[in-house]
């Protein structure tokens, strides 16, 4: 039998994120500059190989994939990868397939990855607004977006959109997004702006607002239960009394979520990022590019940086000049 991933603080590692492009059709300003050099194609894992280095995770215990950017519709037949990767789900190794998208192609792909086996996806949306959104993303267009929503939904599958809190830009629509997610049955999950890359406050967006300040601010309007945690992940729940909805809060800065931490992220080059918030990873695509048709190789190197997987993350804004700040950006690792 093969032995499950299990990292030095007895974490077990069955959640990959991966990312498989670090291109997208938005430009966040949070995220990314306008300017982005993007990477050569050859550094691209090919969607083979992405399979390859997926399977391989799975066959090791990873349980739940979740497929990453950039904006992961917009590289080249990556259907062909989501349909690929549903043999897995259906020999019962994975238990669940999901995507982090942007929205924009959703329209285009919803019932793709429906068929692919793809229930749940999570769609970024700070803003109701369409000049707000013009203005956050630069380059994205609402109306698009929200028929990529409608699609998704048609299509059956559940969507949690994930909002990102910036003082000064979306405070006064904390009460619009409750109700327009509670109008049509989807979760909500607010996620604290971390400080990646050379995010600045250009526009006068992107600045951090926390999420005490954010959860007083629904308190104005609803009645909040706090729920227990379950996921193992970076999110804590409340129940608003009046709607019944669940509200996430996310934040990435705070360490309470680390010992429990099931996850690992792997860049579109096939690097292993033990940890969102620490430099430390491990390049894993010479182990595959280097052994073709040995997986054990690949499968040595995994439980190597797995091994390395640091306790928790250094970020902390108390401290001068964003103390742990990771220079990389968002894109970089999906998130
Ligand atoms: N801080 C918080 N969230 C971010 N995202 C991108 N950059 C940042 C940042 N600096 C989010 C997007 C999306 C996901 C891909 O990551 O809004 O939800
Ligand atoms: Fe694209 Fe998402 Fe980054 Fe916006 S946050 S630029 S949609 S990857």
């Amino acid at each position: 039998m093969t032995q499950p991933l299990v990292d030095p603080f007895q974490r077990a590692i069955t959640y990959l994120r991966v990312s498989v492009t670090d291109r997208c059709d938005f430009r966040c300003v949070y995220c990314m500059a306008e300017n982005m050099t993007f990477l050569p194609k050859k550094e691209l894992l090919t969607l083979e190989e992405l399979d390859r280095m997926c399977s391989t995770f799975v066959r090791l215990g990873v349980r739940k994939l979740r497929i990453t950017g950039g904006e992961p519709l917009v590289r080249r037949d990556i259907m062909t990868f989501f349909r690929s990767m549903s043999r897995h789900l259906d020999s019962g190794a994975l238990e669940e397939l999901t995507l982090t998208t942007n929205g924009s192609q959703l329209e285009r792909f919803a019932a793709d990855l429906y068929a692919a086996g793809v229930r749940r996806v999570n769609v970024s949306l700070d803003t109701l607004d369409e000049e707000k959104f013009a203005r956050v993303t630069r380059w994205g267009r609402l109306p698009q977006v929200l028929r990529g929503l409608d699609a998704a939904q048609a299509a059956g599958l559940k969507v949690k959109l994930n909002a990102v809190a910036l003082k000064g830009f979306n405070e006064d629509e904390v009460e619009t997004l409750t109700r327009f997610c509670a109008t049509r049955g989807m979760d909500l999950t607010w996620i604290e702006v971390m400080p990646m890359g050379d995010l600045g406050n250009e526009d006068r967006v992107g600045q951090y607002w926390s999420m005490k300040d954010l959860r007083a601010r629904l308190s104005e309007s609803y009645t909040l239960t706090d729920l227990p945690e379950s996921t193992g992940g970076p999110a804590r729940y409340v129940r608003l009394e009046e709607t019944g909805q669940k509200i996430g809060f996310i934040t990435p800065l705070s360490h309470n979520f680390c010992e429990s931490c099931n996850r690992v992220r792997m860049t579109c080059t096939g690097e292993l990022y033990m940890c969102l918030g620490q430099e430390d990873m491990m390049d894993l695509r010479p182990a595959l590019r280097n052994h073709p048709g040995n997986d054990a190789p690949l499968e040595q190197a995994i439980r190597q940086a797995i091994g390395l997987k640091p306790e928790g993350h250094d970020f902390d804004y108390s401290r001068q000049r964003a103390d742990g700040q990771v220079s990389r950006h968002m894109s970089h690792t999906g998130g």
